[in-house]
């Protein structure tokens, strides 16, 4: 037996007890010829004391002892002695009068402190994975990923959810981004494609009769790489047959719902029932189709009120048919020259091309870089229509919608930033529906899915398909969470003629489409239920649940920015001989 108990578990209750216990040591201290050790396992942390005079072997074995080597220490508790006790620690009335000590692995000086939330730069924390995990801050993130998983499962389990592993050796499942391709040995130049999603198979399950099913997936999408995605990640992913798009949102709405309420009691979610939004609204009030609803500071459109202004870039974007937007930042009114500067910047980036303001000090004076080109009735209205008020910062782009929104939509969750106006504490959940079907790809002059190939038009549009695809909208909804998609689904095509529609819709030659899909093509013509779904993004979701600002902090191990295991070095070269026996000759150019 290495241990009684845990070095969390040691209250007063135990007093007088023998006790066993073993872990890391968290910390070391030597007072007086006494040594206290604060002995650390997952559960918490207890000290363990040695006296020379008491037990001198004990004392003695404790001498070489340094920060993280590997004990057990068996002793008897005791109360600390008055005016010693540390009410911040659960154990910390008590304390174990060690009579001996053993050592179970020493440990070499770690590359950063475990014991102290320091800074540490990422490449190190992510070379050094295991170490990293031990510190609190990992092992909560683990602890609530946990129990977020576990929910969802006997949440599920509950409702008659039949939880279906499927292959991760497949073929192809787009969701927009590169495949991860595995050679096939045994099939020379043929290849495995790993899951974007399991979708195909999911769907597949539906038309096999399971009715409900969900699965805690992984999915391996080859994309840039940002602080919400992962080469790998893993989704909540649920399908349901006899469904219709409120059917799944209720169901999520009330599993996240109670969730909450369980794993983050301390949140606050804004506004329940969860507000619904069509694209449309949220683009055209937050610039996003994922906006963070927990503040205002939404965009006004102002385009017809300077279409006929002498302010020439407005006007003419104006009349291009373009959009003149703002956003009012309210107490930046007396923002410096250079912090202006910094804003100019940071819509640049986004390619606006400038970005125009007008300052309302405190004082009471104005400050713009373009109002004297204004009448002033056009000014009056625009300051009435953002509702400005001393000490507001009124700024505007002008520009395609495309622009105007990510440049502005960006720019307000930046000041929001700034401003203090985002509670980590308060959860900010919004549906977004009525996404169109499809998006125009000017490059390659055909339409693409917005979501996936096997979202369902809404019933009323699919006349649009034949006519005006553009105008179809999907039976799509995204579920969002202060300003990031946590969610994605939709009701799903179950006929075959429709889905080969939508497939030469988005110029998916017959025969390519029969190649890559036929087989739900077949399955379709086999009796299939009416069915739709949903993903949630793990990762994502945890991040926000525990105010981590990457999904890298709840992952136990991710990849860096560049898509690298930095500990286990990955990717790395292979044997040649893997190769040959794979048919694969390597082609590096000058690299
Ligand atoms: P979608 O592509 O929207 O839908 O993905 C669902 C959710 O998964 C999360 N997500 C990611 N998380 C981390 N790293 C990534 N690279 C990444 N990509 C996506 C997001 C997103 O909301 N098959 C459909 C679901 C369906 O229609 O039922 C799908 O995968 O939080
Ligand atoms: P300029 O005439 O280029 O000095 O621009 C005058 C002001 O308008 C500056 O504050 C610019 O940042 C701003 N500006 C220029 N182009 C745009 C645009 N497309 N949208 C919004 N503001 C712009």
């Amino acid at each position: 037996m290495y241990k009684s108990h845990t070095c969390g578990e040691l209250r007063k209750e135990h007093i007088g007890q023998e006790i066993t216990l073993s872990g890391w040591v968290h910390r070391r201290r030597d007072h007086g010829g006494v040594t206290f050790v604060d002995l650390r396992d997952r559960f918490g942390i207890s000290q363990v004391v040695t006296h020379p005079d008491i037990s001198p072997e004990a004392h003695q074995a404790l001498y070489p002892v340094r920060m993280e080597w590997v004990i057990q220490v068996t002793g008897i508790v005791r109360e600390r002695p008055e005016g010693m006790e540390n009410p911040d620690l659960a154990t910390g009335y008590v304390e174990v009068e060690v009579n001996d000590v053993k050592i179970l692995n020493p440990a070499q000086t770690p590359p950063f402190l475990i014991n102290k939330e320091e800074e540490v730069d990422e490449q190190t924390r992510l070379e050094f994975r295991y170490l990293d995990l031990r510190r609190e801050r990992m092992r909560d993130n683990l602890i609530l990923r946990h129990r977020f998983i576990k929910f969802i499962r006997d949440y599920l389990d509950e409702r008659d959810f039949l939880e279906v592993e499927t292959p991760i050796l497949f073929k192809t499942t787009p969701e927009g981004a590169r495949d991860y391709l595995v050679p096939s040995r045994v099939h020379p130049g043929e290849f495995y494609a790993l899951p974007q999603s399991p979708q195909q198979l999911k769907q597949m399950l539906m038309v096999g009769g399971v009715e409900r099913y969900f699965q805690i997936a992984r999915c391996f999408r080859d994309e840039d790489q940002r602080g919400d995605r992962q080469p790998e990640f893993t989704q909540l992913d649920l399908e349901m047959s006899f469904v219709g798009r409120d059917d799944v949102m209720e169901l999520i709405e009330g599993m996240y719902t109670a969730l909450v309420a369980e794993i983050v009691p301390h949140k606050k979610v804004l506004e329940t029932p969860w507000p619904r939004m069509t694209y449309n609204e949220a683009m055209s009030r937050y610039g996003k189709d994922n906006p963070d609803i927990r503040f205002g500071m939404e965009l006004q459109d102002i385009t017809e009120l300077v279409v006929e202004s002498d302010f020439r870039i407005f006007a003419s974007v104006a009349k291009k048919g373009g959009l003149v937007c703002g956003i009012n930042a309210r107490g930046l009114g007396d923002y410096s020259r250079k912090q202006l500067d910094e804003l100019v910047e940071f819509v640049k980036r986004y390619d606006a091309k400038g970005l125009a303001y007008l300052a309302l000090t405190t004082d009471g004076e104005e400050r713009s870089s373009f109002a004297k080109f204004l009448a002033e009735e056009t000014k009056q209205s625009i300051l009435e229509n953002m509702d400005a008020q001393p000490g507001d910062l009124l700024l505007f782009v002008a520009d395609d919608e495309e622009v105007v929104y990510e440049s502005l939509g960006l720019l307000r969750e930046e000041l929001a930033d700034r401003l203090g106006l985002c509670d980590d504490d308060v959860l900010g959940f919004a549906w977004v529906i009525d996404f169109p079907l499809f998006t125009w790809n000017a490059d390659e002059e055909r339409w693409d899915p917005s979501h996936h190939l096997f979202t369902s038009p809404m019933p009323e549009d699919v006349h649009h398909l034949d006519s005006d695809p553009g105008q179809a909208r999907g039976q799509q909804y995204d579920l969002v969470l202060n300003g990031n998609e946590v969610s994605g689904g939709s009701i799903r095509i179950h006929d075959s003629d429709l889905q080969e529609k939508v497939f030469g819709l988005i110029g998916l030659d017959p025969e390519v489409a029969r190649q890559r899909f036929g087989h739900m093509l077949r399955a379709f013509t086999f009796g299939t239920p009416p069915h739709g779904g949903i993903a949630s993004g793990i990762d994502r979701f945890c991040m926000l649940l525990a105010d981590e600002p990457n999904i890298r902090e709840v992952i136990a191990f991710p990849k860096n920015q560049s898509a690298r295991d930095v500990m286990g070095d990955a990717p790395s070269p292979v044997e040649v001989k893997q190769l040959d026996e794979l048919h694969i000759k390597l082609d590096l150019g000058e690299e």
